[in-house]
């Protein structure tokens, strides 16, 4: 009877994008994907390549395609089942831009200055702060309330744009009655955050160059031993495997990278190591990433080789998509007034 029940109860839904703006890294596999692949049989999953969001900050042509099949690639390759979940190209439902030019008109002037991730970017991109920057918020509230999810994992630099787009949501159900569910964020605990090896302080970012401590899931096993190598641990003098973010940041990121990829506690890892310095550790967290990002890059390898399968899988997840996006869709133009096709 109980299996019956779980059976027929909806699962809830998920949802999230990442930007082909970048290769992946380690610390997105690790922070997200890895993270969503294992929730495929407990909920109903969307995830989807952000070209739209890519667009913000110039991109050349042919590397926004290539990058967004690999990354589709890619994300079969870490373990994102297409029959379990829903891949697709956000460009490819058209519902993402028709609500979020609805939703820019529900997004306050002040609220869209406000947002950190905007100050940064307009910072970095001085001759190019677009309009499209600006408001890139309310696209991603559309992206998400399109859905109706329960859940929207992000890494912490995208919370204060989901909690915008609560704002959002709110905002437009005061006015027209409830037509979009409020979503929980949902920031996976273990290996959320990694950073930079070779600045513990910063975010492990994929736009940058590889100087900039970065691990690419494409990288092979050479170039992620040596950037494993040169990261940075601590200047204290104890040179000593032991968790403390405050004052060890490098060798913090370093064990919950170990950890991430092994599954091992912090304790588990201080005993490993100890008597031991850096010097063996960081090798050794070199060789388990490598361990396991080989299977998935030469999955990705061969899956990118397969144009009629990735356009299959992207296909399939768009029509999807843009069934239930659509129904969402029509309830804000009836709502808001526009008449009937
Ligand atoms: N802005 C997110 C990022 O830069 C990507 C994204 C776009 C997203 N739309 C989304 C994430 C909707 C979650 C939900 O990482």
């Amino acid at each position: 009877m109980s299996e019956i029940l779980a059976e027929t109860a909806p699962k809830k839904r998920m949802l999230s994008g990442i930007k082909p703006s970048g290769d992946m890294t380690l610390g997105s596999y690790l922070g997200a994907v890895k993270n969503w692949a294992e929730r495929a049989d407990q909920f109903d999953c969307y995830y989807f390549m952000a070209d739209l969001h890519a667009i913000t900050v110039r991109q050349n042509p042919a590397d926004l395609r290539r990058r967004t099949l690999e990354q589709l690639a890619q994300y079969i390759a870490c373990g994102l089942d297409p029959e379990k979940n829903t891949l697709f190209i956000q460009s490819h439902v058209h519902q993402h831009a028709e609500l979020g030019w609805i939703l820019n008109c529900y997004s306050m002037f002040g609220e869209l200055s406000r947002m950190t991730q905007f100050k940064d970017k307009s910072a970095k991109n001085e001759d190019n702060i677009n309009g499209g920057l600006f408001t890139y918020p309310s696209l991603m509230a559309a992206d998400i309330l399109l859905y109706q999810p329960d859940l929207v994992p992000v890494g912490e630099d995208q919370k204060q744009h989901v909690e915008l787009c609560h704002t959002i949501a709110r905002r437009f159900n005061g006015v027209y009655g409830d037509v979009f569910k409020i979503p929980e964020p949902f920031v996976p605990k273990m290996g959320a955050r990694v950073m930079s090896l070779t600045n513990p302080l910063a975010k492990m970012s994929k736009s940058e160059n590889e100087d900039t401590g970065r691990v690419l899931l494409m990288d092979p096993p050479e170039v992620i031993m040596k950037q494993f190598k040169r990261a940075i641990t601590d200047s204290d003098t104890e040179n000593c495997v032991r968790f403390d973010k405050e004052n060890k940041p490098g060798v913090a990121n370093l064990m919950t990278i170990y950890a991430a990829v092994t599954g091992k506690s912090y304790a588990d890892i201080e005993m490993e190591f100890s008597g031991m310095g850096y010097g063996a550790f960081k090798p050794a967290v070199g060789e388990a990433v490598v361990e396991t990002l080989r299977p998935i890059r030469e999955e990705a390898t061969r899956l990118m080789k397969d144009k009629g399968y990735l356009e299959n899988v992207y296909k399939t997840g768009a029509e999807k998509a843009s069934y239930v996006a659509e129904k969402t869709l029509r309830k804000v133009y009836k709502k808001l007034g526009f008449v009937a096709k």
